[in-house]
């Protein structure tokens, strides 16, 4: 499976690159190929030093240039550029691809972590990438909960839970698979998209408690 990663240049694009390149090829994709090709390099260092042999491979390239190719699409770009992505490569993708949102709403105030949405009275993420499917049931919310620097040390053991939201079935199973795949992380579905701001609001959440309660590497897991 081919996995493009949009802004696949910053700190979760890292994370997903070295997690998924065992078994799929991916695509690091930025506003400058290349930067991505320079990304690309250096992971696919990273993941031979920590994983070894790769069944899959990691290349980069311009945004543009990836959306086109990619069978999963990650949107690995903070909320304030949601639009300005979103119009320009969510027409170019394949009618097949399936996009996920992992992108938080979220802003520091004085008090603390703050939801955008609830403090600003603005759409919630995937409100606002839907808007931009061709498709809308191949919109799928995850990986709000899991930080870069987990995912991008496979050496840690991993011990979390991943919300999940979407409409259609069959692409929420292939993202329940992807997850399944990154060791000690475990799916769950919350629901379809539109109660997607339960799983972007869970981010904030959690940093408020760690730095109040000086916490050290929080996570969310039902028991
Ligand atoms: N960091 C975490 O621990 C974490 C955890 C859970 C969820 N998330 C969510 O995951 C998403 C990615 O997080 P991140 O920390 O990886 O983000 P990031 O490092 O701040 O940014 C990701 C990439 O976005 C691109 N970018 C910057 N400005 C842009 C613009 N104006 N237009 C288009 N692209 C632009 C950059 O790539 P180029 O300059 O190469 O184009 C950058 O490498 C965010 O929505 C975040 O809320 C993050």
């Amino acid at each position: 499976m081919k996995i493009g990663i949009v802004g696949g240049t910053g700190g979760m694009g890292k994370g997903f690159a070295l997690r998924w390149c065992k078994k799929h090829d991916i695509l690091i994709g930025s506003r400058d190929a290349t930067r991505a090709a320079e990304s690309a390099q250096e992971y696919t260092n990273l993941a031979k030093e920590v994983h070894g042999q790769i069944s899959g491979s990691i290349v980069g390239n311009d945004n543009e240039t990836i959306v086109k190719d990619s069978d999963v699409l990650i949107l690995s770009i903070q909320y304030e550029h949601i639009d300005s992505v979103c119009s320009q490569l969510l027409p170019q993708i394949k009618d097949s691809c399936i996009v996920i949102s992992p992108i938080v709403p979220m802003t520091k105030t004085d008090v603390g972590f703050e939801f955008i949405p609830i403090k600003e009275n603005k759409p919630y993420s995937y409100q606002l990438v839907e808007k931009h499917m061709k498709n809308k049931s191949k919109l799928v919310s995850a990986f709000h909960v899991i930080s870069e620097k987990k995912l991008a040390d496979p050496t840690l053991v991993l011990d979390y839970d991943i919300f999940v939201c979407g409409d259609d079935k069959d692409s929420v199973n292939v993202v329940n698979e992807l997850i399944n795949e990154i060791e000690g992380l475990r799916p769950i579905y919350l629901g379809p998209g539109s109660l997607s701001y339960f799983t972007e609001m869970v981010t904030p959440l959690l940093l408020n408690a760690m730095i109040k309660n000086k916490l050290k590497n929080p996570g969310i897991k039902i028991v």
